[in-house]
């Protein structure tokens, strides 16, 4: 059977060429093949949701309830066998894929692994990671839902902040001004169709470029075998490794889906005229956060009639400023060399000091998400915030060198303890 597929096929030429590549072993590299699993269980998980879930706002009626049919479909999932479960699956591996993905960025920031060559694979999983939480977002509105009608309001409103576009481009994507009865029907086009598609051709691409120009190797390359690519082959070895890291990643996900249900779309009951105090996801609190503590009232009025009001900076100025900043840092963070091994985060303070410092700006700012049930004044959050952020910087700055030393200069930053 092989020899009779060979020859058409030429597997043994594919074999040679592609699953024999060398996969270097080392547990930071699972942070991006769990950001896949994840991704996978969302589309094997999604391929059922949508084959119950009614994409319609039109009013329907269910033992005596009129409820939208897409609430009511929902229900519907949730009294299916195992549908709840699936359900909570998939919503809780839309958060892993999310967390994953950002570890996995975080991995490749400290290391330095974005750096040539390695530019055009770093600009992509940002892409990716964008992708990723707007279809997570898009996903959240289709429940609709009292909480996904008033999160989803939320993001058309931070759409059609931006001057002189935004509104003509949150009426394209939301099917008008928010909720309209074109509004279900679009953003399940673009959450079941559109976005993984784009999430499957840019993830494509990321593993092609990633198999071309290899992995860069951890500290035990530099000691086994210095120069050379040091690794498992593709198949079986990594395979297999994969298909176990997979299983368990199925295990652990069934478990927590099954024992805490994800978004309970009966408690929050079908949409109502009145708005109820919802709080985004986590991955959303710290724009939120930020939103919390600029004034509503704030405006700078632009010619044309447009503002920039205090939506516009707290969900697309500054989020967007740190995107861009992340799409410049590999063609400003350059190196001469071909970068081959990790480099050692405690080798470069400054760059892993300004990470924890983002890590505490992220922090500190979802913590103004729960403005209300704190207490705390603006004043005092944003001092929270800005104090937090910097304190943050010196302190990991100064732990680094107190423990590891000023760093050498040139090539001794890259890995050179396993
Ligand atoms: C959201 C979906 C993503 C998936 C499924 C994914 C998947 C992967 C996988 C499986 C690898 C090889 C294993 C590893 O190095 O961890 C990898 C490598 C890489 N990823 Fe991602 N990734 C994603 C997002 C990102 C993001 C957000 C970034 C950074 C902005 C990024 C940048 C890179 C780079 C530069 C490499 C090569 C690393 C090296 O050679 O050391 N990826 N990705």
């Amino acid at each position: 059977m092989y020899r009779w597929l060979d020859e058409r096929l030429s597997l043994t030429r594919f074999n040679k060429k592609f699953l024999r590549k060398a996969f270097p072993v080392h547990h930071s590299f699972f942070l991006g093949e769990i950001t896949m699993f994840a991704f996978i269980t969302l589309v094997l998980t999604g391929i059922f949701l949508s084959f119950n879930y009614e994409p319609s706002t039109r009013i329907i009626k269910v033992a005596g309830r009129e409820l939208p049919a897409a609430y009511a479909s929902i229900l519907y999932i949730d009294s299916l066998p195992f549908g709840a479960v699936l359900r909570s699956v998939h919503h809780w591996s839309a958060n892993i894929m999310i967390a994953a993905a950002f570890l996995h960025l975080l991995r490749i920031l400290v290391t330095g692994a974005y750096k040539k060559p390695r530019e055009i694979n770093w600009l992509i999983g940002l892409g990716l990671l964008g992708v990723a939480v707007v279809t997570a977002f898009t996903g959240y509105s289709l429940p609709f839902d009292a909480f996904s009608v008033t999160a989803t309001q939320i993001g058309y409103g931070i759409g059609a902040s931006m001057p002189y576009i935004g509104e003509w481009i949150s009426k394209v994507i939301f099917g008008g001004e928010y909720p309209t009865m074109h509004s279900i029907p679009r953003i399940y086009s673009l959450h079941v169709l559109w976005f993984p598609l784009l999430l499957m051709a840019l993830l494509g691409l990321h593993m092609l470029i990633m198999i071309k120009q290899k992995h860069t190797q951890p500290a035990y390359a530099k000691k086994v075998a210095p120069g050379k690519i040091l690794g498992v082959p593709m198949m079986p070895q990594q395979g297999f490794m994969m298909t176990i890291l997979y299983l368990l990643y199925l295990a652990v996900v069934f478990f927590i889906a099954g024992t805490w249900i994800a978004h309970p779309v009966e408690a929050f009951g079908p949409p109502t005229a009145s708005t109820p105090a919802v709080k985004p996801d986590w991955y959303f609190l710290w724009i939120y956060g930020i939103l919390q503590i600029i004034p509503g009232d704030f405006k700078i009025a632009l010619p044309g009639d447009a503002v920039i009001n205090s939506e516009f900076i707290g969900g697309v100025l500054i989020p967007g400023l740190l995107g861009l900043v992340a799409v410049l840092l590999p063609f400003v963070d350059t190196r001469k060399t071909k970068q081959r091994y990790l480099e050692l985060p405690t080798r470069h303070p400054v760059r892993t000091s300004i990470t924890f410092a983002l890590l505490a700006f992220m922090l500190t700012t979802t913590l103004a998400g729960w403005k209300e049930e704190f207490g705390f004044s603006n004043g005092t959050l944003w001092a929270i915030i800005i104090i937090g952020t910097l304190a943050t910087y010196i302190a990991s700055y100064l732990i680094i060198i107190a423990y590891w030393g000023k760093p050498p200069k040139g090539e001794a930053g890259e890995l050179e303890e396993a």
